[in-house]
Formats: structure tokens, C-alpha cells, sequence
């Protein structure tokens, strides 16, 4: 099972920056996973919320920023643990910090209603701008347009199916959007994380990641149950002997 740090090593750092990231590495993370934005200059930069409200209490929106603007916030504002400043990194910062080791590379492009036109492009553009980087990259996204443009404009790219408020009741429906878009992956939520819907999503040939999974006992219940991945804050949850497969 691999450990995917989900937004770098978010539990003991300010999550998606580079100090995250480093960390991660630093405790031996082989597989990350990130998210994707755009700023109102063309510049791919990771950060979770659409907006700066949660990380550097400003209600405004990425989209709306040039990266010199962005740049000025301190994301690390509202982080319990460490308030040094800490700044939104470009994409490019970020794979410089964890590329060269890595497994892999969830890129997860938030992109509801398409707020960043044309970001497909802009992102197949830099994942072909790096030697090895398309190879490792991992694509998803909770915007079903957004999976379906990728994959029209990339037969190759790896996607990743990530269900939006997905209950049981329609991971049936779901599994249907994730083969129509070519998903090799499907990412579940811990709260439907169960058995049958675990073996379900295998069934019907996908591999399955969990997220978010934070806590040793649930790590280790989801490992025998048999999936194929969990995002975690705490890339070190579980010990390397504990680990199979
Ligand atoms: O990609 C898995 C997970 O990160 C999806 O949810 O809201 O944490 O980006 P979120
Ligand atoms: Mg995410």
C-alpha cells in the first residue's frame, strides 16, 4: 500500500508549501499529492482553497491575483503548530523539491465550472517540459469536465477519479464517469471507505487511494482491506515493516 503525503507532510507543517514538501521528503515519502491552481498571470501554483481565507485569513481569490500578489501572503497564518511565514509556491517550486525521488505525483486541478480556462493545456505543457515528469504524473480532479478535457487532449495521461460528496449510493454512477474518462485510479473518501465499495471499485479494474486517512488504526484497517493507497497528513503513520505491497 503506498502512503501518499497529502499536501506534504501537512500535519506537521503549513500544508502545500514548500516547507511540507521538503519534510516529506525528508521522512522518506516516495508519493505526494498536491493541488492545483492558476493565477490571474498564468502561473501554476499550489494551495488547496480556491480562496486565502483558510491559510492567510484574506478572502480573496487566486484567480484574482497576480503570483508578485500571492506572493506577498503568509499562508502559515492559521497553522497550530508553526506561524513562521511560509509563501503559496509555483508548481514548478514544488516539483523541483520532491521530483527527483518520486513515485508518484497526484496533481489534483481544482478547476470547478472551469474557473482556470485552459489550464488543461498549461499543465500537459509542463508535465512534458521535464524528463521523466509525465511518466510519474497522476492526474485528478473533483470537476468531471476537467478529467474529460484532459482526456481529450491527452489519450496517455494517467487520471485519477475523484467523486465529489460521493455517497455508496452513487458509487455505482461514479464508476461509470471514472471509465468514461479513462481513470486508471479512483479516490475515495475515509467515510465510504468500506469493504464492499473498496472491492467494488476493483472489480471494475481501478485502483483505489483513500483520503483522507490519519489515524495508524485506520491505515492499518484499510491496508487489509486491500487498497492501493491512503493520503495522509502524517507520512511517517505507518512503520516501513508494517507496510506490504
Ligand atoms: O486528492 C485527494 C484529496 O486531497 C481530495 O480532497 O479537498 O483534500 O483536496 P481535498
Ligand atoms: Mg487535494
Amino acid at each position: 500500500m503506498k502512503i501518499i503525503s497529502h499536501r506534504g507532510a501537512s500535519g506537521y507543517a503549513p500544508e502545500n508549501t514548500l516547507k511540507a514538501f521538503r519534510l516529506a521528503v525528508e521522512m522518506g515519502s516516495r508519493d505526494f499529492e498536491f493541488d492545483v491552481h492558476r493565477t490571474k498571470d498564468g502561473i501554476l501554483v499550489v494551495h488547496h482553497d480556491f480562496s486565502l481565507k483558510a491559510t492567510a485569513g484574506k478572502d480573496i481569490r487566486i484567480a484574482d491575483l497576480t503570483y508578485a500578489e500571492l506572493r506577498q501572503f503568509n499562508v502559515a497564518a492559521y497553522f497550530k503548530h508553526d506561524k513562521a511565514p511560509q509563501r503559496v509556491p509555483r508548481l514548478e517550486e514544488v516539483i523541483d523539491v520532491i521530483g527527483p525521488g518520486a513515485g508518484w505525483l497526484n496533481f489534483e486541478v481544482k478547476n470547478d465550472a472551469n474557473v482556470y480556462p485552459g489550464i488543461e493545456e498549461k499543465l500537459l505543457a509542463f508535465l512534458r517540459s521535464k524528463p521523466g515528469l509525465f511518466e510519474k504524473a497522476l492526474v485528478s480532479s473533483f470537476d468531471q469536465g476537467t478529467l474529460k478535457r484532459f482526456r481529450e487532449r491527452c489519450p496517455q495521461l494517467k487520471l485519477a477519479y475523484l467523486g465529489h460528496n460521493l455517497s455508496a449510493i452513487l458509487l455505482l454512477p461514479a464508476l461509470k464517469l471514472a471509465r468514461a474518462v479513462g481513470a486508471v485510479n479512483f479516490h475515495l473518501a475515509m467515510r465510504i471507505a468500506f469493504r464492499l465499495n473498496v472491492s467494488r471499485i476493483k472489480k471494475a479494474g481501478l485502483r483505489v487511494c483513500v483520503y483522507t486517512v490519519n489515524t495508524r488504526k485506520d491505515a492499518l484497517r484499510l491496508q487489509k482491506m486491500g487498497v492501493d493507497g491512503i493520503f495522509t497528513n502524517y507520512p511517517d503513520i505507518l512503520g516501513k515493516w508494517e507496510l506490504k505491497g
